[in-house]
């Protein structure tokens, strides 16, 4: 080790000069560009970047330059463009799935994804994925156009992300929010970092639910939540997403099918999460006990995906189930009968 430092401190300051010789004609370090770009009054609006969401994301570990390399020492006195890199020199199999919809005619990759604050799947909220598809699919059209064959578009569209249908995954994951409880008709608002923080106080929020701190959720776990009169104002509602991320982004028959979601066979739609807010606004997610969430009576009872509980050894609960008033959607005109009883309760 003794003798590798010697040799280390031999070396080292001459390897960083030989190396920095050639680089220095080009390169800006990513807190020098920051230094300028970070402050809208000295480059604008437009040309601003939010370091600290830029920061946290892995496209930061690359440096600014790699994908804007043509940026020279004397930028931005030299007066030239700056080039951008394209996201397909990196995204390869992923951009050619989208390059061969006819959906990328109509939107590039940045139209949806910024790419100074990128995410994974797993971090994103269903309304901000919907967040990016409203930016030209308008909300009220899209309900409209939905609610011709859909009951319930708004609610729907709410609890199923637009991907869900429009993109070519293999399977779903049930994620469960904790939501604001507040009248039906101003619809549904996931609690923020903030507002669990005012329950969970010094700790962390992830306590609220995860009692053992073992980042697990527990069927007694969830029952435990829901009983609790302290937090009577709190509600865990579900969303259905994508296991995977596909941009094969377009209309998919089976999608028309209400029982591709209501009535799936035995097994599918039982991996669940819950998704916990961080102060930055992602999402963190930690795995529910398997089955827990089909417990409609202490599990989730404001998540009602009837068809889920097609499972052999969910025969008790289904029972319940059945008992509660719920039975698999035989038609469209049966479940809205049977889930408005419900709502009466
Ligand atoms: C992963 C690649 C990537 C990284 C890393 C990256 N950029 Fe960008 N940047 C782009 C692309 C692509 C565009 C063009 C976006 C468009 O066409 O809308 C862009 C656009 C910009 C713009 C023009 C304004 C805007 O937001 O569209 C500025 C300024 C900029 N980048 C600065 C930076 C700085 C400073 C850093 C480092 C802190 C950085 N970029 C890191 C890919 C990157
Ligand atoms: C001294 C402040 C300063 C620094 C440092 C700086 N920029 Fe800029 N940058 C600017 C200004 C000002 C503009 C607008 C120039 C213009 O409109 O001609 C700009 C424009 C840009 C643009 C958009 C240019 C275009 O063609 O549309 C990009 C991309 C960019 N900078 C990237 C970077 C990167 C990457 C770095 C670090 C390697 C960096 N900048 C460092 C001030 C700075
Ligand atoms: C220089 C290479 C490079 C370029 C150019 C690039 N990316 Fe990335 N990007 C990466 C790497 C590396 C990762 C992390 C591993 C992965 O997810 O593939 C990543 C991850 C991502 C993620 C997932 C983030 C996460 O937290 O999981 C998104 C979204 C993304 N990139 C979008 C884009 C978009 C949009 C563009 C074009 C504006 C782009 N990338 C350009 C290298 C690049
Ligand atoms: C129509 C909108 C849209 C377009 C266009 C789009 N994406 Fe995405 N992409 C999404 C959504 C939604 C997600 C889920 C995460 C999120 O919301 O940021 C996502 C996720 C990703 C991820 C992370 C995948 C993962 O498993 O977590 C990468 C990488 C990515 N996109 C790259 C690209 C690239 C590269 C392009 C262009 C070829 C592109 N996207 C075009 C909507 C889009
Ligand atoms: C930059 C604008 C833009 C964004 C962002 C965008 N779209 Fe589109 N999309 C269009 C345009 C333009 C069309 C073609 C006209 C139409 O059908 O409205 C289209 C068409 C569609 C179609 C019907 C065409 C087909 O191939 O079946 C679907 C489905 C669709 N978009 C889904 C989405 C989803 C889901 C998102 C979000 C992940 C999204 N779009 C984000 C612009 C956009
Ligand atoms: C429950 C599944 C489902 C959800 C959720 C969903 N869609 Fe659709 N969408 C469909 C189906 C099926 C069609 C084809 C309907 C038709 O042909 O009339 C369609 C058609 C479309 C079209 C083309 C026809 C039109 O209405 O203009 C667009 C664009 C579209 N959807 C966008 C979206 C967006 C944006 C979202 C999210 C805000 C979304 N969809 C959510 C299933 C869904
Ligand atoms: C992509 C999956 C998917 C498809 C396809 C789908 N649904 Fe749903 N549906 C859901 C989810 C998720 C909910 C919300 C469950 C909850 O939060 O209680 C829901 C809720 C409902 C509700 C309201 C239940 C309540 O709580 O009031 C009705 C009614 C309904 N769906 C009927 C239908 C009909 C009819 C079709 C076919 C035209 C259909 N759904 C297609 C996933 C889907």
């Amino acid at each position: 080790m003794n003798r590798n430092f010697k040799y280390n401190r031999l070396w080292l300051p001459l390897l960083i000069v030989a190396l920095w010789l050639p680089l220095s004609a080009s390169a800006m370090e990513m807190d020098d560009c920051l230094g300028c770009h970070s402050d809208s009054d000295m480059v604008g609006d437009e040309l601003v970047i939010d370091e600290g969401k830029f920061t946290e994301t892995v496209h930061a570990e690359m440096g600014c330059v790699t994908c804007h390399e043509s940026v020279t020492e004397e930028h931005p006195d030299d007066g030239e463009a700056v080039s951008n890199s394209s996201c397909l020199d990196c995204h390869e199999e992923l951009g050619d799935e989208y390059m061969a919809t006819s959906h990328a005619d109509n939107a590039t990759c940045s139209d949806c994804h910024n790419p100074h604050q990128v995410h994974g799947l797993n971090t994103v909220s269903g309304p901000d994925m919907n967040a990016q598809c409203f930016q030209c699919h308008e909300g009220p059209d899209v309900m409209d156009s939905h609610a011709e064959w859909l009951p319930q578009a708004s609610l729907h569209i709410t609890k199923v992300p637009c991907i869900t249908c429009h993109t070519a995954a293999e399977g779903y994951d049930i994620v469960l929010n904790i939501t604001q409880k507040q009248d039906k008709l101003k619809g549904y608002r996931f609690s923020s970092h903030a507002d669990l923080k005012e329950y969970s106080g010094e700790k962390e929020i992830s306590r609220l639910i995860d009692i053992d701190g073992d980042s697990h959720i527990s069927l007694t776990e969830l029952r435990t939540f829901n009983l609790n009169p302290a937090y009577s104002e709190l509600e865990l509602g579900g969303t259905l997403v994508p296991n995977e991320m596909s941009h094969n982004l377009s209309t998919l028959d089976n999608r028309y099918d209400c029982t591709f979601c209501h009535a799936a066979g035995p097994g599918s739609m039982q991996t669940s999460f819950l998704a916990l807010p961080s102060e930055d606004g992602l999402y963190q997610r930690l795995t529910v006990e398997e089955g827990a969430i089909l417990d409609t009576l202490y599990g989730t009872p404001n998540f009602y995906m009837t068809g889920s509980t097609r499972s052999a050894s969910m025969n008790i609960i289904g029972l319940i189930i059945i008992c509660g008033g719920f039975i698999m959607p035989i038609g469209h005109g049966t479940l809205r009968f049977l889930t408005r009883k419900n709502r009466k309760h």
